[in-house]
């Protein structure tokens, strides 16, 4: 039998970050995963080079039922923390477009910082082993795991979300929540590429690898990134960010002319070139294979002198107003993160701790608070992580 001050489910970004810090503590740190490796999806993330935070982070860029929930954590542990951080071990970075810090090299360079920052905090990390059941006793939790019994004075559960199942993710997190009475909000694939009904997915099907700039619309929500189309659907970062917005049966209002200008720019081409054909011109403003695609599904053939100001405000209309219904998203196979989990309204904003058990902690993706695509997500994972760590 082991007896630690404190056992960590969970070894992703906020398990590592709350053991450090509670390890530089002095207590006793053991965490448990029952993965092969620790920090899978800080590996995978940000196409292998981690966005590990945006320095423009805000509340506003997290949706939760209680929006003011993540406040506390986000000032008291803020990117330039992690930035400190990762400065005092050299990592090689970049800032991609504004906010966003990504690895120069690989995603493995942040999570050796978090594992050698673990080492040096005394954290005993166990890998590849299952929790079999959790009971609360007279000062603390006792767990049944793989290792055998494990006794702790605290418990944290940094157990992330439910997306990629093959990198781990399991619903064992909101199990536990709803053992000791907490609700669980329910759970939704976020940040994930659509699908479309077989009419759209079709005629679209031949554009997979194209990319363009568009803004997207849902409801009152919009983000201007870049589209990708695929040979399932649609994805690309406008598509991630609008799909934490989007509910099944919703439809997507998609520019692919952002800029705007559009009708205004083709009458003066229209009066300057009245003879070159309108592919040409469009050929010049969007990728040549959506051109193709869109000229053969409208019938846009032809010299530009052809085209009286009503077909060019058609013209406008079909490129600004693209109006596209999706039969789904991927789900949580292919999702960055899950919305919903554990309800926020059980725990402390400053620490993480469930108000109603003891000695009991939720940190990480597993609760409630959803960050949008752009390195928020990870911040949550840091900031949640050191709150529940400086408190255990
Ligand atoms: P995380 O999921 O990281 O860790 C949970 C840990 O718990 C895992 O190690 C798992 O094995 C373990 N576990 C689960 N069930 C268990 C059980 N029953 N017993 C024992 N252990 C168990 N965010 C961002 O800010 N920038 C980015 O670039 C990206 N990119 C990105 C790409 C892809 C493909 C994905 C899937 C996700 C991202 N994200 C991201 C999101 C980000 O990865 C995510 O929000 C954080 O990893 C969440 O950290 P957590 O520590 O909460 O969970």
């Amino acid at each position: 039998m082991a007896t630690v001050d404190v056992v960590i489910i969970g070894a992703g970004a906020a398990g590592l970050m709350c053991a450090l810090t509670a390890g530089y503590r002095g207590r006793s740190v053991m965490v448990i995963d029952h993965a092969n490796k620790a920090g899978k999806k800080i590996l995978m993330s940000g196409g292998g080079r981690c966005n590990f935070t945006n320095m423009n982070t805000t509340p506003a860029h997290f949706l939760s039922e209680n929006p003011h929930f993540c406040i506390s954590a986000l000032k008291r542990y803020t990117p330039s923390h992690f930035v400190e951080l990762v400065d005092r071990h050299g990592l090689e970075y970049h800032e991609k477009t504004p906010g966003q810090l990504f690895c120069d090299h690989s995603s493995k360079d942040l999570l050796a910082i978090l594992m050698t920052e673990c080492e040096w905090a005394g954290v005993d990390i166990r890998l590849k082993t299952s929790i079999e059941n959790i009971s609360e006793q007279k000062d603390g939790f006792a767990l049944k795991t793989s290792l055998g019994k494990v006794e702790c004075e605290s418990l944290v559960i940094a157990t992330g979300g439910l997306s990629i199942p093959t990198m781990g993710a399991t619903g064992f997190g909101y199990d536990i929540a709803r053992q000791f009475g907490l609700e669980v909000l329910p759970t939704r694939a976020a940040l994930v590429p659509f699908t479309l009904q077989p009419h759209d997915k079709e005629p679209l099907a031949p554009l997979s690898g194209v990319s363009c700039d568009v803004e997207v619309h849902c409801g009152k929500h919009h983000f201007r990134e870049p589209m990708l189309f695929t040979h399932r659907g649609l994805s690309g970062p406008a598509m991630l960010q609008i799909s934490t917005f989007w509910h099944p049966g919703d439809s997507l209002t998609i520019d692919l002319f952002p800029q705007g200008g559009l009708l205004d720019e083709l009458r003066a081409h229209r009066h300057q070139h009245p003879k070159q054909a309108l592919e040409t011109w469009l050929n010049q403003k969007l990728p040549k294979r959506l051109v193709q695609t869109l000229s053969e599904k409208y019938g846009w053939q032809g010299a530009m002198q052809q085209y009286g100001d009503t077909r060019l405000r058609d013209i406008e209309a079909a490129l600004r107003q693209w109006q596209i219904k999706p039969s789904g998203t991927e789900g949580y196979r292919t999702a960055e993160v899950t919305l919903g989990g554990v309800d926020t309204k059980h725990l402390s904003s400053k620490t993480m701790a469930v108000t109603d058990v003891p000695n009991l902690y939720f940190i990480g993706e597993v609760m409630d608070v959803t960050g949008q695509l752009g390195g928020f997500n990870f911040q949550w994972a840091w900031a949640s992580g050191v709150s529940a760590g400086s408190t255990v």
